[in-house]
């Protein structure tokens, strides 16, 4: 079969990498793509909101299914604009609906799932300008940090952690009467701070079964030892070692189970994943936020340990066939590091020429911020490749990788050195 994913980053050239190994695949075409998906599918020029367009492609190039990557034409209602077109409706597409995708584009909407279905996250209180007269209060029978976060996407930046309480009740005005966050902040979601480790979960579910992926940990912050801004992501590790029997039996009855029955029992439709953020607090797990999509960088470490064919899996959902297949995961662990142009998260150079690429061996190289130019790779993003490897043990995985980026240069290209730190 023919089929077209949506996006540009590591994750999508990675899922695109599993699919090129899929009995069942023909041709790929990527939207708009990467560098490297350049190399193993067709990249076709455009925006992943412009749905017009899409359908236009899914038509002219004959795609059976769709996979859709980031939250952003999730939450503007790809799925539903498939299912009400007479020529798309039967086409696969791997993405929720609009109602279902407020999981991810509303955090109060998120939160009032939860409260409904008894999953465990942390108290909060929502505000907007009508009831912000209110905010001092609530902050004030709060203990510090607070957690200020604006109730719609952000791309990652809407969300603040504040330890004093003037400043929290300054920011909590400017994100609603500034627009700090645009209109994803007309609306915030104060809540208690919860002291734990994070973990990020991943279900495949077609709104009736579902199938847990494997667990992942990624690296937020920019500096060594979690410090610094905020990035979308500077590594990964999968499996998580601190992820036991009986936490992940805790995880399943409090948080998968009760989330997958809500979907069920509201008539969501749902076909694609939940990315459940999660966070250990003492030995019991509290839900961070909710998803809509695979996780970036956790689908490069998550992916590469799933054996089955990844594009059998997804045609099967929403088919009884889904239920019966068992998945097969890798033992190895992977580990992935990402390398980002200087300056990222703030403001960076692009159209830098990326040498060293054919020199590597053992590791995966998945592409988020580059372009073809000629016959070399230059930068065009942030956050510029994911190197992965696989191991016996995370210490292998990463030596591995950490080896491979010294042959890799680009102008002004910086690394975290110690993913893994905390696990080894
Ligand atoms: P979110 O966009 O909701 O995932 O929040 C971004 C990051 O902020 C999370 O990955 C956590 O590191 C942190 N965070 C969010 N909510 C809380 C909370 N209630 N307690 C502690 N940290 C939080
Ligand atoms: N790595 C976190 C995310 O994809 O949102």
């Amino acid at each position: 079969m023919n089929v077209l994913v949506l996006g540009s980053g590591g994750r999508e050239h990675a899922i695109i990498t599993s699919f090129t190994n899929s009995k069942s695949v023909n041709k790929i075409y990527a939207l708009p793509g990467n560098g490297g998906t350049s190399i193993i599918a067709t990249n076709i020029q455009g925006d992943v909101n412009d749905f017009k367009k899409i359908k236009e492609e899914v038509i002219n190039n004959n795609i059976s299914l769709v996979f859709v990557g980031p939250e952003d034409p999730i939450v503007n209602g790809i799925y539903d604009f498939f299912k009400s077109d007479n020529s798309l409706k039967d086409i696969k597409i791997i993405a929720p609906s609009k109602l279902a995708g407020q999981l991810e584009g509303s955090k109060e909407f998120a939160k009032k799932f939860m409260e409904r279905y008894n999953i465990p996250t942390a108290k909060h209180e929502t505000f907007t300008k009508d009831n912000i007269d209110q905010s001092d209060a609530f902050l004030e029978s709060m203990n510090p940090p607070y957690v200020l976060k604006a109730d719609g996407l952000a791309a990652g930046k809407g969300v603040l952690i504040i330890d004093n309480l003037q400043n929290a009740k300054d920011e909590l005005r400017s994100m609603i009467l500034d627009k700090k966050f645009g209109d994803s902040s007309s609306k915030v979601v104060i809540e208690e701070f919860l002291d734990g480790i994070e973990l990020s979960c991943f279900v495949l579910t077609d709104g009736k079964n579902y199938k847990i992926l494997p667990f992942a940990k990624d690296y937020k912050k920019i500096g060594e030892g979690d410090t610094g801004l905020n990035t979308g992501g500077m590594g990964a590790i999968s499996p998580v070692p601190f992820l036991d029997y009986k936490f992940l039996e805790k995880i399943e009855e409090r948080i998968i189970k009760p989330t997958i029955d809500g979907i069920k029992k509201e008539n969501m439709e749902y076909m694609g994943v939940v990315f459940i953020g999660l966070i250990k607090v003492g030995e019991d797990p509290y839900v961070i936020e909710y998803n809509v999509r695979m996780g970036d960088p956790e689908t490069e470490v998550v992916f590469p340990r799933v054996k089955n064919d990844l594009l059998d899996l997804f045609s099967s959902m929403g088919t009884p066939k889904f239920k019966d297949i068992k998945l097969n995961i890798s033992d190895n662990h992977a580990a992935t590091v990402i390398l980002v142009s200087g300056g990222y998260p703030e403001s960076y150079e692009k159209g830098k020429t990326i040498e060293g690429l054919n020199d590597l061996s053992q590791v995966s190289v998945f592409h988020a911020g580059t372009k073809k130019k000629s016959d070399s790779f230059i930068t065009s993003g942030g956050r510029v490749l994911a190197i992965t490897s696989m191991g016996d043990n995370f210490e292998l995985a990463l030596k591995n990788s950490y080896n491979q980026i010294n042959k890799i240069k680009f102008d002004g290209m910086n690394y975290r050195k110690d993913i893994g730190f905390d696990l080894l």
